[in-house]
């Protein structure tokens, strides 16, 4: 498998016989290209990315970012010179890239598309029209496809969520998804990432965008009594830490409403579920990701003078929260070495991704 995903992924030199756009796959994939098409994978190179990136000027920057981001070398500007001055970082112009495949991201073609042949997992043994809807038709344009069984094994997936080395802060791995998955319960049982984020082999991807995908993960409950109330979050059933990265920031707050249903302003309390981390990845505020089958527990007492009041606790989750703080960091920068219309585009979505998960009143 190491070698399935040495990157940049070479030239498709195929494409003349057959296309490697995933509209193209569609037409007889519908089923994978429509859940794709709703996934993160299909928007992996958005305003957030290409607003960042200068691929003529700073080519070695932006081909570590396509590494995970768009790993085809046909998805790049530039690509490493070759030839007799291989030791040099030299990069020159490449005459196969194509901007329509690198605005498709991590599509079909990165996962299952090499030098020409189409990669797999092993064909089911019992194949429903449903789940692949070409089994009634005889004919592919592919000629057919190589089974692999890494396809079914978690470290397909390590290739892009894990990192191993550099970028450790504080001791941690920035990225460390694989690592967390396998040494917990999950890791330990062959329970692998493709049943959770792909079950029945459906292309979801679903995670800490989606309230419907938290759920299946998280437990809350709220209890009061006397003078005190608490709230406790338990990792149920997510197959590493909760949340994973350090981009995401979850808000716990305990409040109390007054007759009329307003705030009590002096009554707010707040605590964090997260990785905080500088803009500039030099330093961590805080970490208090929970770990499977782990517990955060949020203790809220008040005083006599509230006893007639009621409670809310809720849980607010905001999937972009560092790539909003340093959307809006960029923005303020006076200088243009990042296109401003496109960043400006990512701090509008990273803006509208938050949602209230949990709310009770006690
Ligand atoms: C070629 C690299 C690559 C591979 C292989 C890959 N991913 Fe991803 N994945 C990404 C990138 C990049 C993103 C973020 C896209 C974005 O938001 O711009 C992502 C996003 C996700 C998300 C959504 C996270 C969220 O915040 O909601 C999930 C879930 C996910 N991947 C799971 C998987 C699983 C499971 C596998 C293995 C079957 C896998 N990925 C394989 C690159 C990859
Ligand atoms: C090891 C794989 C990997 C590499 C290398 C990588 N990313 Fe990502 N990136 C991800 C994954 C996975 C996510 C989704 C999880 C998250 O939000 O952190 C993501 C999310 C993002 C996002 C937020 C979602 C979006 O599309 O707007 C931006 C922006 C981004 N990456 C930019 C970059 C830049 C710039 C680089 C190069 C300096 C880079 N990435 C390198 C894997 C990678
Ligand atoms: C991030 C990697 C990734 C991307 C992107 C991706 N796939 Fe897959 N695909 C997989 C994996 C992993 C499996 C096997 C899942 C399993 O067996 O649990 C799979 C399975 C399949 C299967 C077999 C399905 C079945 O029911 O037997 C087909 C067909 C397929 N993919 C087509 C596509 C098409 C078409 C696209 C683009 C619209 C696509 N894939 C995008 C990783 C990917
Ligand atoms: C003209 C119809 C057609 C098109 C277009 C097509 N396929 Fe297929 N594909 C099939 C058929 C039929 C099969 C069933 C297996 C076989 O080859 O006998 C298949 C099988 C597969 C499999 C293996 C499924 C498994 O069980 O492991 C993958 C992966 C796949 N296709 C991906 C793609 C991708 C990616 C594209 C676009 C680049 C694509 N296909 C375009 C018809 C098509
Ligand atoms: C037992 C089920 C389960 C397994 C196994 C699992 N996940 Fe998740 N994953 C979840 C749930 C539930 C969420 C949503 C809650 C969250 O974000 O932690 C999630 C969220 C994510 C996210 C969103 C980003 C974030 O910060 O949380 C990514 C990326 C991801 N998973 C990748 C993976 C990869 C890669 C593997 C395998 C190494 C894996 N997952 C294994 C259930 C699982």
């Amino acid at each position: 498998m190491l070698e399935y995903w040495k990157r940049p992924i070479p030239p498709q030199t195929h494409r003349n016989v057959f296309s490697s756009y995933p509209e193209d796959c569609a037409q007889c994939h519908k089923e994978q290209y429509n859940d794709w098409k709703r996934s993160l994978h299909s928007k992996a190179v958005g305003p957030g990315l290409i607003g960042q990136l200068r691929p003529s000027e700073d080519p070695y920057f932006a081909i570590s970012c396509y590494l995970c981001h768009a790993p085809m070398e046909d998805q790049s500007e530039m690509k490493e010179a070759r030839g007799k001055r291989q030791e040099a970082e030299e990069y020159i112009k490449n005459p196969s890239f194509d901007n329509k495949l690198k605005l498709s991201g991590v599509s079909c073609s990165v996962c299952h598309l090499r030098e020409g042949k189409m990669y797999g997992p092993p064909a089911r043994k019992r194949v429903s029209s449903k789940q692949l809807a070409v089994s009634s038709k005889k004919q592919n344009n592919h000629n057919g496809f190589v089974e692999k069984d890494f396809f079914e094994k978690a470290e397909f997936c390590a290739a892009c969520h894990q990192l191993n080395g550099g970028y450790e802060l504080n001791g941690k791995l920035l990225v460390n998804t694989y690592r967390e998955w396998e040494e917990s319960f999950y890791g330990k049982n062959n329970i692998i990432c493709q049943n959770c984020h792909m079950p029945d082999r459906q292309h979801l991807w679903r995670g800490i965008h989606d309230p419907d995908m938290v759920k299946k993960g998280i437990t809350i409950d709220a209890r009061r009594e006397d003078k005190k109330a608490k709230l406790t979050i338990t990792n149920a059933a997510v197959g590493h830490l909760f949340p994973t990265y350090a981009t995401p920031l979850i808000v716990i707050k305990g409040f109390m409403l007054d007759k009329k249903g307003r705030i009590v302003q002096s009554s707010l309390k707040k605590a964090y579920i997260g990785r905080r981390v500088s803009l500039d990845l030099s330093e961590e505020f805080f970490d208090t990701r929970v770990a499977p089958q782990k517990t955060f527990e949020f203790d809220y007492t008040f005083s006599n003078s509230y006893n007639n009041h009621r409670l809310v606790f809720e849980v607010w989750i905001y999937p972009d929260e560092f790539y909003n703080r340093f959307y809006k960091a960029l923005l303020k920068n006076k200088d243009d070495d990042f296109k401003r219309k496109e960043i400006a585009k990512a701090l509008k979505i990273t803006e509208g991704s938050g949602y209230r998960f949990f709310r009770e009143v006690l």
